[in-house]
């Protein structure tokens, strides 16, 4: 087996709780954006971008999301704010991959919104194979439109994920997967 397939059949999501730096830096993660960026693009529209959140900054953001969710909550306790302050400040490097899919005359929105999720995967697959462990979350702020032009999205932008990037600190123990069954047919008699 290669170890692209090792790396396919085995690998899971590692929640950024327990995601501690290193994470990718300089050089390395310069690389691992412009692998995410080789994904298949009908139309060659490039329709998403990266914004980086580390170091200091993640500081910054989580304050932006501990804000909006006291405004949104104003019944919830110190500790559920702090909780969702935390939220951007585990992994030590976290990459919101922007979906820009625009109206286009031949490409439809659906294809354009279907490479993002590709990038999301491809930096997930790029961050394990540098050995590093990561996640693709959105949570509540991915679709709260304070947050998202706070960290700097345009009206017609939106997230397609959060990739959390970092070194894991516990082994996490694979979850149930489909019933191949259930979900392969095969056309045809
Ligand atoms: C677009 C997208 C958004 C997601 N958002 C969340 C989220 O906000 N919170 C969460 O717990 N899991 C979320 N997940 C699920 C996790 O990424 C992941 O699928 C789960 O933790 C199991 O991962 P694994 O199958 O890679 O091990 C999301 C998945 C996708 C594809």
């Amino acid at each position: 087996m290669t170890d692209t397939l090792s790396l396919l059949k085995l690998r899971r999501s590692v929640p950024p709780q327990f995601l501690t730096a290193p994470g990718p830096e300089g050089a390395q993660l310069d690389e691992l954006l412009a692998i995410a960026a080789r994904v298949p693009d009908h139309g060659k529209l490039a329709p998403w971008r990266f914004i980086v959140f580390k170091g200091e900054a993640r500081n910054e953001a989580a304050e932006v999301v501990a804000r909006v969710f006291r405004e949104r909550n104003p019944q919830a306790s110190e500790d559920q704010v702090e909780f969702e302050r935390k939220r951007l400040t585990h992994a030590p490097v976290i990459v919101a991959v922007v979906s820009r899919a625009r109206e286009h005359a031949k490409i439809p929105l659906w294809e354009q919104e279907l490479s993002a999720g590709a990038v999301c995967m491809t930096m997930l697959i790029g961050a394990y194979a540098m050995g590093y462990a990561g996640s693709w979350l959105t949570n509540w702020f991915s679709f709260d439109r304070e947050v998202l032009t706070e960290f700097g999205l345009d009206a017609d932008e939106r997230v397609a994920g959060f990739v959390h990037i970092g070194t894991p600190t516990a082994p996490i123990s694979d979850r149930d997967r489909p019933v191949m069954a259930d979900i392969v047919s095969y056309f045809g008699s």
